[in-house]
C-alpha cells in the first residue's frame, strides 16, 4: 500500500496534509527518512514512525456514540449537523458512516464504522439482532401492551411487528418509563409501536444494540473506540424474552 494512505488511515489527515508532512521530514519507513507519497510499504512487514511514534496502520475504525438530539443519523445533510460532524477529523478521515438510523430526536447508543461488512450483518433483516430503547411515554401503559407488543402490533402502513419485549419501569397516568426490545428497525419503529396502542412516545434513547450497552459515561454528543470484545458483543443476539 501507498504510504500516503497507510498514514491517512492512521489518523495523520488527508492525503493532502499527509503528503506535506512526509516532505517535512517526519516520517520514517523501518528507520530511513522517506518523502515520497508514492513509497510502497506493508502493514505487515514494515514500520512506520511519525515524529518518533509508530503509525500502526488499521483499516477499519469502530465507534460508539451517544447521540444527541438535533444531530442527522447520516453522513451529510444540507441544513442540519450530522454525526459525522461530531467526530474528530483524525477519525473523519476514515470515513465512517451511522449503523442504520436514529431519528433527530431520538439521544443514544450509535454505531459508526466504514466496515460495510459488519453494519450489513447488523442491519440485515434476517439477522434479528436485538435493539434495546428506553422510553417515556405519555400516560399509563395499557394493561394488555406487554401482550400486543410479545404478539406483534399493526403499524399504521398495515405491517404486523415482529414479538417485541416491553419492560415497564414506571407506569403513571401523566408519564410512564419502558424499556423495549425489537428486533427490526422499521421507520420511527417504537414511536409507531406505541402510536398502536394508543400512547405517544415523548422522549426516546437507544441503550443497547446485540448485547452491547451504551457506555452511560459517554456524555451527549461523545464517543470513543469499541474495543474488541465490544465488537463482538454487538452481534450477539441473547435471550430477547429472557
Ligand atoms: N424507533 C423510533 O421510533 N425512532 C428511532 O430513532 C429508533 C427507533
Amino acid at each position: 500500500m501507498r504510504i500516503d494512505k497507510w498514514l491517512s488511515n492512521t489518523g495523520y489527515g488527508s492525503r493532502k496534509e499527509v503528503k506535506q508532512l512526509l516532505k517535512s521530514g517526519a516520517v520514517t519507513l523501518n528507520g530511513e527518512v522517506i518523502k515520497d507519497a508514492k513509497t510502497q510499504a506493508d502493514p505487515d512487514q514494515d514500520k512506520v514512525m511519525v515524529h518518533g511514534e509508530e503509525a500502526v496502520y488499521k483499516e477499519f475504525i469502530y465507534l460508539m456514540m451517544n447521540k444527541p438530539q438535533g444531530v442527522i443519523s447520516a453522513t451529510e445533510d444540507s441544513r442540519h449537523e450530522t454525526v459525522i460532524d461530531l467526530l474528530y477529523m483524525e477519525d473523519q478521515n476514515f470515513e465512517p458512516f451511522p449503523v442504520g438510523r436514529l431519528d433527530i430526536d431520538t439521544e443514544g447508543l450509535l454505531i459508526l464504522t466504514n466496515d460495510g461488512q459488519l453494519s450489513h450483518s447488523l442491519l440485515s433483516p434476517k439477522k434479528h439482532v436485538p435493539k434495546t430503547y428506553y422510553a417515556k411515554i405519555n400516560g399509563s401503559i395499557p394493561e394488555d401492551a406487554f401482550e400486543s407488543f410479545k404478539e406483534g402490533v399493526i403499524l399504521d402502513d398495515g405491517y404486523k411487528t415482529k414479538p417485541a419485549f416491553l419492560k415497564i419501569l414506571t407506569d403513571d397516568n401523566d408519564e410512564s418509563e419502558i424499556e423495549l426490545t425489537i428486533t427490526e428497525g422499521k421507520f420511527h419503529q417504537v414511536k409507531r409501536m406505541f402510536e398502536a396502542i394508543g400512547r405517544k412516545v415523548i422522549f426516546l434513547k437507544r441503550i443497547k444494540m446485540g448485547q452491547l450497552k451504551l457506555d452511560e459515561s459517554l456524555e451527549l454528543g461523545m464517543y470513543r473506540e469499541l474495543a474488541e470484545e465490544e465488537l463482538s458483543l454487538l452481534s450477539l443476539k441473547g435471550d430477547v424474552f429472557e
